[in-house]
């Protein structure tokens, strides 16, 4: 069965992104002059989706405008006789089918795709971490609808991390398929020194099945005492088995401010109407910094 559809999850409260977040959600960030939901929304579309739900909540409304009809810009493109910008304003509303549901309070990932129950239906479905932005060759949730198609079980988006890191994301117990894919038997988020199975670990894009929804309904707070989704796909994993798929592309997080600046840098040097004058600064910054360091 091919993937027709994505859910979003777009309701943290991106403490780490504080002030900024306070009024503009993370998922609206700029990068270059996209907000980097709508990166996703690209991805997601040029992988074969049609149908997205984006889970969003109080103060998030500007979600919903950027992929709504703007009469205003329209009315003032049009009187300009810029009808190329209006095309590719109105482009980003015909997309896709987006649709919209409120998590009202932040209890985490596993709570939030649990409210795409109805949504989802009886498909498999993808789930793009609002906040990871990945660009890649191949757009990573294809990567994973690939891998889905073939094998069908839920699929995994993962990357090698170094030890000391992999306490901060999910490892996963897993054992080699064929160059960059694996079969999952098990995973846990968070995991101390000794908990750890591999240096795998969840980033970003997954592939569900619906029997996920009945397993989030049993599934406890965990970590920082929100519903984990990776606590419920471990039982999806320990009972029926995952694959898990080592992606391939540059990743992103715009939930951190040292990876939404990268992006900007990521971008800059490649956006049409930025990447000379860009690649000038950054140059000469550099020079700037290497002769700091050498006095
Ligand atoms: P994060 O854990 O990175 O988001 O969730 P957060 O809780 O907003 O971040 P901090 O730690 O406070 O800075 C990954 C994705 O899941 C969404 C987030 O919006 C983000 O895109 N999410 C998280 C929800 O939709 N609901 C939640 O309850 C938690």
């Amino acid at each position: 069965m091919k993937v027709k559809k994505a859910v979003i999850p777009a309701a943290g409260l991106g403490t780490r992104m504080l002030p900024i977040s306070k009024s503009v959600p993370k998922e609206m960030l700029a990068i270059v002059d996209k907000p980097a939901i709508q990166y996703l929304v690209e991805e997601a579309v040029n992988s074969g989706i049609t149908d997205i739900l984006i889970i969003s909540n109080r103060g998030k409304e500007s979600l919903e405008n950027h992929f709504d009809y703007s009469p205003e810009y329209s009315e003032s493109l049009r009187r300009a006789g810029r009808e190329d910008d209006l095309i590719k304003l109105n482009a980003i509303t015909e997309m896709a089918n987006v649709s919209y549901i409120r998590q009202n309070n932040a209890r985490g990932l596993g709570h939030a795709v649990s409210l795409a129950r109805s949504f989802v239906g009886n498909e498999p479905f993808a789930v793009m971490y609002g906040d990871d932005i990945i660009f890649s060759k191949t757009p990573v949730t294809k990567q994973l609808t690939d891998i889905y198609e073939e094998f069908g079980l839920a699929v995994a988006g993962v990357r090698h991390v170094d030890a000391e890191s992999i306490s901060k994301y999910c490892s996963l117990k897993a054992e080699q398929v064929r160059e960059n894919v694996y079969h999952c038997t098990d995973m846990i988020e968070k995991p101390t020194r000794d908990q750890v199975f591999t240096d795998l670990a969840i980033l970003g894009r997954v592939v569900l099945t619906p029997e996920i929804f009945n397993i989030l309904d049993k599934t406890p707070p965990g970590a920082k005492g929100e519903i984990q989704l990776t606590d419920a796909m471990a039982v999806l994993a320990r009972t029926k088995g995952m694959k898990a798929c080592v992606f391939e592309g540059e990743r992103f997080d715009v939930g951190n401010k040292l990876s939404y600046i990268e992006s900007n840098v990521y971008m800059g040097l490649r956006h049409p109407e930025t990447k000379e004058g860009f690649k000038e600064y950054i140059l000469k910054i550099a020079k700037e910094l290497e002769n700091d360091t050498s006095r």
